[in-house]
């Protein structure tokens, strides 16, 4: 099989990005998602890198326009001409308090997984005009550079080369389990939690698909506290109840530190302060972040000072960014390669679910806590395949394929009976998608 043999359905996936397309940048998705969401936009950039490359570097630049003084890269840059549709919008983020924010910006108060560096060394190795791209990369370098140093700098006290979210929505996978015992620990008194009102169970997605009431509560009560504190990163660092060392997100921040360096040599810039960075990254990452015990890596809560045990695909995401030992590699991959995550050849599901089917409060149909979602089967191809896993890496990355061809291009799928969840036309799916055809016909290199 082939490009030729996708070609409607690649036809499909642009039709879709073009309609979420708004001039500057993509939305997610039409009416759940209708601003610049920060890590979508770098999956969403991978799709356009291999067929419209001024396209995929004005998707970057316009996230970065947003960023922070700073550094720090917001989770979301709200479009003054889609508001009114979701929440919470710059009225309730209220971020013109942190004195951060760039004139004319209006944007959310937290980050998300800096996917980015990664995302413009694909851009850069797609290119035919290498010329032109090395300005791109000189124009982003600095910037890329600066998230970096900001996420080290404000969210690593102890110096461990570990760096924290502050918020479930910072990790990107919302209502995943791994959040369930950190959020319970935060006592919230409703009475005095700011009103809100939810948008999203009003767009057509069924509520069972989507995160609780008791965890918007949750998601609210720190928003409040970061608008409180006046988005004061030392204030937030003292106060915050939620601070934890999400493998997915250091996973992706170490992959974007090798890109980066990767970048620096393109362009003639000293990286040797990300290396050093970048090492201890790794090194923390094997040594803290590791289960012997379960074989997978699980995040850790600084601020109650415990292991979060909690199987989800995250656990599985230092294949994607080279930092697994060989032999945490090859337990990773026994793991992976289990009824708890869809082995191949099982024949009654589709992989790689979010959580481990096997426990009890796998849940097939809601959002990040059991289905299958295009953006972490796309990581795991990748970094199955760099640690020559090949077969595995094939079953994962035809199941992109597969759900995409039978079910359209939904934001989540069932891993059991193959449904799409969520929502419609789901850009990243789309862009995912285009990638990994472009990549069966033109693969890239082995990194490791
Ligand atoms: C949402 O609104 O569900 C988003 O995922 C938050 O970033």
């Amino acid at each position: 099989m082939n490009n030729t043999y996708y070609q409607s359905l690649i036809d499909t996936a642009k039709a879709i990005l073009e309609e979420n397309w708004v001039g500057t940048h993509t939305k997610p998705s039409f009416f759940l998602y209708p601003h610049q969401w920060n890590w979508d936009s770098g999956f969403i950039s991978v799709g356009y890198s291999s067929y419209m490359q001024k396209r995929a570097q004005q998707e970057i630049y316009t996230l970065f326009a947003g960023q922070w003084k700073n550094g720090m890269v917001p989770q979301i840059v709200f479009d003054p001409d889609s508001l009114g549709g979701y929440f919470p919008e710059p009225g309730f983020w209220q971020t013109e308090k942190s004195g951060l924010v760039k004139e004319g910006k209006l944007t959310s108060g937290i980050t998300m997984p800096p996917v980015h560096a990664t995302v413009c060394r694909k851009i850069f190795e797609r290119a035919k005009d290498k010329k032109e791209s090395e300005i791109f990369l000189e124009n982003m370098y600095p910037k890329l550079k600066r998230f970096h140093e900001y996420l080290y700098r404000y969210r690593d006290p102890k110096q461990e080369g570990l760096v924290y979210i502050r918020h479930p929505w910072e990790s990107g996978v919302d209502n995943s389990p791994t959040w369930d015992k950190p959020l319970k620990s935060i006592k919230v008194d409703k009475s005095k939690l700011p009103p809100y009102e939810r948008k999203d169970l009003s767009k057509g997605v069924p509520k069972e698909q989507r995160p609780t009431d008791e965890e918007y509560d949750r998601y609210v009560f720190l928003v409040d506290l970061f608008r409180r504190l006046n988005y004061d990163d030392i204030a937030i660092d003292a106060e915050s109840p939620f601070k934890v060392q999400d493998i997915l997100f250091n996973s992706i921040l170490n992959r974007a530190n090798k890109d980066l360096i990767f970048i620096a040599d393109i362009i003639g810039e000293d990286s040797s302060d990300i290396s050093k960075l970048a090492s201890k990254t790794t090194a923390s990452m094997q040594k803290k972040l590791w289960n012997r015990k379960q074989g997978i890596f699980n995040d850790y809560d600084l601020y109650n000072d415990n292991e979060i045990g909690v199987e989800t695909a995250s656990g599985f995401l230092p294949l994607y960014s080279g930092d697994a030992t060989v032999k945490q590699a090859k337990k990773l991959y026994k793991y992976l390669e289990s009824a708890s995550f869809c082995a191949m050849h099982q024949g009654n599901c589709f992989s790689v679910p979010n959580f481990n089917m096997m426990h009890e409060e796998f849940d097939q149909v809601n959002y990040w806590r059991g289905p299958i979602w295009i953006n972490m089967n796309w990581m795991l191809y990748h970094g199955l395949k760099s640690y020559g896993f090949r077969e595995k890496a094939m079953s994962v990355m035809e199941d992109i394929l597969e759900l995409v061809r039978l079910y359209g291009f939904r934001e989540y799928y069932d891993p059991y009976k193959g449904m799409g969840y969520g929502t419609n036309s789901f850009s990243w799916t789309a862009a995912l998608f285009i990638d990994t055809v472009y990549e069966m016909d033109y693969p890239e290199e082995v990194i490791m």
